[in-house]
């Protein structure tokens, strides 16, 4: 097998189009190019069934009773925001108080910091550690006038599961509604809205090996018939809660992806966690000071998320760009290097035992090419840090350590405060293995793709 470089290890930003996605696609973009709110004519109709058509697959890997439940948006930052805001305009009769964690990704966070301006009052309950969030926490910030739980499933970069099913049942119990933003679950994972309680589940297809541009908000009927006031006013599309021609050639694709991820996700769950096992394992016997984010087991399959000590992210991320793509943190926030709010919020340093015995990483399925992607970050008061998985460099990085005169703490438990992560090396950018390194070292992850994926 041949590699091809730069490898793809950021598939928690977005995973590149499934062929068979495209392929579905292509003639909604030519021969059968019809409205599908056109009812008179046979054009239409086509259109009408493909759009029916992906509702019903997309339903099927979430597990929602009715298809009709599934609102198509432009993505999962629009969900989110009708989700939330619908319900905030919807509802605020009967309460003004939202409770939330201090993990939902930017488009969760800054749509609560809006209603907070609207008169709102919101609740960030804190995670633990592992970024997992106590349910016991959220249940004594519900108050009288809370109309919305809103957690993520997954989160966008430590990959922690929240207890969702438990969280919809205590939400069931308080009458209260439950969004969740299954952006990085829905297809990676089992998700069922009625088994799990939830009433409004967010995703997109672009993580899910579809296109860009399309997304999907589920919206309970029955038990209870959630009531959402829309973003924007027009046609009165997708039950009147999002108006706007739907993107019929994203939409069907959005739903083949869908299909293919309901059919190959056992095996593809599997074949990527046994790939980040590898590759935590390697990591975390081979640097000193590294340590695992997020919960070592209540994780997606295929999310890495590593801190380590005494390292500049930057400076570390220039120096693996060329050869592979990695992330430092969520993709809407690479623009800044202030330090991730998510590593920020799991407390001081590492709280686990031992650095060794937690696991995570982001890959992706790729029919033809090499397979894995990762993401790691130094979890440092002032920075964050991607790194180029080469056993060879990550032993630089560990002698570098030792030079600049870092005292190992293995063995020792974690470093007792923030402070003591601060960054002080700084990796040359033209550090990092030769591209002989990385072939060599590679091919341990280069297994080809399952059958059902190829
Ligand atoms: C957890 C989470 N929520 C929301 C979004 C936003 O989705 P979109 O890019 O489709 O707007 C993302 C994007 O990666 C995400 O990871």
């Amino acid at each position: 097998m041949t590699l091809k470089f730069p490898i793809f290890m950021d598939a928690q930003s977005t995973t590149p189009a499934d062929p068979r996605v495209v392929e579905a696609m292509l003639p909604y973009f030519t021969e059968r190019f019809g409205h599908p709110a056109s009812r008179n004519h046979p054009f239409g109709w086509e259109a009408e069934s493909a759009v029916d058509g992906a509702r019903e697959r997309l339903a099927r890997l979430i597990g929602a009773r009715d298809p009709k439940e599934l609102v198509f948006t432009s993505g999962g930052t629009e969900s989110i925001n009708l989700a939330l805001k619908g319900v905030a305009e919807m509802y605020r009769e009967k309460g003004t108080h939202i409770v939330t964690t201090a993990i939902e990704q930017r488009a969760g966070m800054d749509v609560c910091k809006r209603v907070e301006r609207q008169g709102f009052t919101v609740s960030y309950v804190p995670v633990q550690a592992d970024g997992l969030v106590d349910v016991e926490a959220i249940r004594a910030a519900l108050s009288d006038k809370t109309i919305l739980i809103s957690v993520m499933f997954a989160n966008n970069e430590i990959g922690t599961i929240q207890n969702i099913a438990t969280i919809g049942r205590l939400a069931k119990d308080r009458g209260i509604l439950f969004h969740t933003d299954a952006t990085q679950a829905v297809g990676k994972v089992p998700v069922d809205v009625e088994a799990m309680g939830i009433d409004l589940l967010s995703c997109t297809a672009h993580l899910i090996y579809g296109p860009k541009g399309v997304g999907a908000l589920y919206v309970r009927r029955k038990g209870p018939r959630v009531r959402l006031a829309p973003l924007f006013d027009g046609g009165g599309h997708e039950r009147g809660m999002r108006s706007g021609t739907l993107p019929v050639p994203l939409v069907v694709g959005f739903g083949r992806a869908a299909e293919i991820c309901r059919e190959v996700m056992p095996e593809e769950g599997a074949r990527l966690k046994g790939l980040r096992d590898r590759l935590q394992d390697l990591i975390l016997s081979s640097v000193d000071e590294a340590y695992l984010n997020g919960h070592p087991e209540r994780r997606l399959p295929h999310n890495l998320n590593i801190s380590f000590a005494y390292v500049e992210g930057e400076s570390v991320l220039m120096g693996l760009n060329k050869e592979t793509a990695l992330s430092s943190g969520s993709a809407c926030t690479s623009s800044t290097l202030e330090p991730s709010y998510v590593i920020g919020a799991l407390g001081p340093a590492p709280s686990w035992p031992t650095p060794r015995s937690g696991s995570a990483c982001t890959g992706s399925r790729r029919p033809r090419k090499w397979s894995t992607s990762g993401s790691a970050r130094s979890r440092s008061s002032s920075d964050s840090v991607t790194c180029r998985l080469s056993t060879n460099w990550l032993k630089r990085v560990s002698i570098s350590n030792r030079l600049s005169g870092k005292p190992s703490r293995r063995g020792r438990g974690p470093w007792p405060t923030a402070t003591r992560w601060l960054t002080t090396t700084t990796i040359p950018a033209t550090w990092g293995p030769s591209p002989r390194t990385l072939r060599a070292w590679a091919p341990a992850w280069s297994a080809p793709p399952s059958a059902a994926t190829s």
